[in-house]
């Protein structure tokens, strides 16, 4: 579904990414874990097609990332959730959701997919007019959250939606997370909090500075020496 093969990348000449390899398989939950400044919203970035890598190869659903660019891996199945949300403040919560609905090219109606946001986010019902700015923190959160979900990806990729929550919202968003794999989307959860990260997943990546310097299933990755010092 989505493979990072030896990929390298750097701002200017500073070097940031070393050899990442990375899998996710389909139908996986893989989390991406790593300390500040590790290199997580980096590689998202190179995933997303933001940032070019040196070298290295990023392929989703057996596409080359480098000739694609971020609005075409939309409208070929990839849902994001940026760090930071990125939700456009001034435009309704239904305005931002018909946004990732667009870019999708998801060909079922609008409307349906809308109904289907309201199951696994009732709250969102009922504030569809309001500005996305003046929605709380764990409000938004949802919101970015239904904006990847809407065009009915195969594979989503967050970057640290857990970051702000209160404890109760993150184990209220990771509940979701769980059902939108259980009903079948491949998830890339790039996540500091890894106890909590991990606990959804099958597997994880350890980065710390810009190397992979761990991997396993979740069950290895929460007895490994390397994240324990670092996290628990
Ligand atoms: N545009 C940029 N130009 C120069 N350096 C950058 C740029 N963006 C990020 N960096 C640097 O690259 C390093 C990795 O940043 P990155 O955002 O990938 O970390 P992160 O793992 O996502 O951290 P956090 O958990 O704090 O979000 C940091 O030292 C950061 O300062
Ligand atoms: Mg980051």
């Amino acid at each position: 579904m989505l493979t990072l093969t030896n990929v390298n990348s750097s701002y200017g000449v500073v070097p940031m990414l070393r050899d990442v390899s990375l899998e996710v398989n389909p139908g996986e939950v893989v989390s991406l874990l790593g300390p500040n400044g590790a290199g997580k919203s980096t590689t998202f970035k190179v995933i997303c097609g933001l940032l070019a890598a040196d070298s290295g190869e990023v392929r989703i659903t057996d596409h080359d990332v480098a000739r694609l660019g971020p609005e075409r891996l939309s409208a070929r199945g990839v849902g994001f959730v940026p760090e930071g949300r990125r939700l456009f403040p001034s435009l309704s919560v239904r305005e931002n959701l018909k946004l990732g609905y667009d870019a999708s090219g998801c060909k079922t109606p609008f409307d349906t997919r809308l109904a289907a946001m309201f199951e696994l986010f009732p709250r969102i019902q009922e504030r569809l007019s309001q500005p996305a700015g003046t929605m709380s923190g764990g409000e938004q959160a949802m919101v970015a959250l239904a904006r990847a979900l809407i065009g009915a990806p195969e594979l989503v990729i967050m970057d640290e939606p857990s970051l702000g929550l209160s404890p109760k919202l993150i184990s209220e968003y990771f509940e979701i997370v769980k059902r939108v794999r259980a009903e079948g989307t491949t998830v890339l959860l790039i996540e500091q909090n890894a106890e909590t990260a991990l606990s959804i997943s099958d597997r994880g990546y350890l980065l710390v500075r810009g190397q992979i310097v761990a991997s396993g299933t979740s069950a290895e990755l929460l007895a490994d020496d390397t994240v324990r010092q670092l996290y628990l």
